[in-house]
């Protein structure tokens, strides 16, 4: 019997992507949300990192043992002491795999993220797991998933940050959950981090023009100041500490702090990462 993957997180723009490609080879999953409504793969389950009553209930659902957990981190900066406390609770119940999605701009032993990744660093030292810890960095899918962007883009032809020049290696979710496919279901433990950028280093003035040139339509980027961005976040519902948090990101970016690329992607998957120009051209019609 081929255990079950879990994904938590699994209809947001990377989970779904991973139950897709996952689903696609054979393997059983199991698609967590806090609305259960799954994405039309695997099996869909009510799961809230806030609420355990429901933690029991992806173990009750599955069909068969539950062999690997793919980790989302709920949108809170104290995520890492319930995600920590999950992983023991998946560890008691037989998971063996833990494979975390942090982020390019979080270290391990840093904040939220941070600390699930130096607890399976810890525990695979230990041998009591097997793990591996995504750090993309941002999702190009952002601009088509976030009100924020895709409102913006759509009503107002402007996209907003406080990044100044400061580029990103913009990646693709479908890149990411490649990634993740092979790090949840590789034979060999992977026991490591993979920092997952994309192909090409673009300003958020870049990013506007390829959308202008895409959509045949005026699109400018708006410099915001750190604090302009933060009011901005919070008035998309953002709590107030993680809009502080958001925005921090931004002033690191426009100082040079996201201005890389490598080959992860091609190096794990066999295929070369997708531009953000492809990514747009597929996405438009969320634009017109
Ligand atoms: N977006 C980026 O550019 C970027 C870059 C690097 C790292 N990351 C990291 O990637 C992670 C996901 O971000 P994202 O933008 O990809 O999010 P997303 O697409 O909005 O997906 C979030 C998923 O988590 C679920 N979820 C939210 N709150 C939950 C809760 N309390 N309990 C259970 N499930 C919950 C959502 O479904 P329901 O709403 O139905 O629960 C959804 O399936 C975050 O940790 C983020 O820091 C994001």
């Amino acid at each position: 019997m081929t255990p079950s993957i879990l994904i938590l997180g699994g209809t947001g723009k990377v989970g779904s992507r991973l139950a897709r490609q996952l689903s696609a080879s054979q393997q059983p999953i199991l698609v967590a949300s806090r609305r259960g409504t799954g994405n039309g793969h695997g099996v869909p389950v009510a799961f809230d990192w806030h609420n355990r009553e429901t933690w029991e209930k992806p173990f009750a659902t599955a069909a068969s043992p539950i062999g690997a957990v793919y980790l989302i981190a709920p949108p809170s900066l104290d995520a890492d002491k319930i995600m920590n406390e999950f992983i023991d609770f998946a560890r008691e119940r037989g998971v063996r795999r833990f494979v975390l999605q942090s982020a390019s701009s979080i270290e391990p032993g840093g904040p939220a993220m941070g600390k699930v990744h130096s607890y399976l660093i810890e525990l695979g030292q230990r041998g009591e797991v097997d793990w591996a810890v995504l750090r993309p960095t941002w999702f190009q899918e952002n601009f088509a998933d976030q009100p924020n962007h895709y409102r913006s883009i759509k009503e107002e032809g402007k996209v907003y940050s406080a990044t100044g020049d400061g580029k990103i290696p913009w990646v693709s979710s479908d890149d990411i959950a490649a990634v993740a496919a092979r790090a949840l279901t590789s034979p060999e433990p992977p026991n490591t981090e993979y920092l997952v950028l994309g192909p090409e280093l673009l300003s958020y003035g870049e990013i506007a023009d390829i959308l202008t040139d895409v959509l045949g339509k005026k699109i400018v980027h708006v410099d915001l100041s750190a604090e302009g961005l933060e009011e901005r976040h919070q008035s998309f519902g953002m709590a107030a500490e993680y809009a502080k948090m958001m925005s921090a990101m931004d002033t690191a970016i426009k100082f040079g702090a996201e201005n890389r690329t490598n080959d992860v992607v091609l190096a794990v998957t066999g295929d070369r990462p997708k531009t953000f120009r492809e990514f747009a051209e597929s996405a438009k019609e969320t634009w017109l």
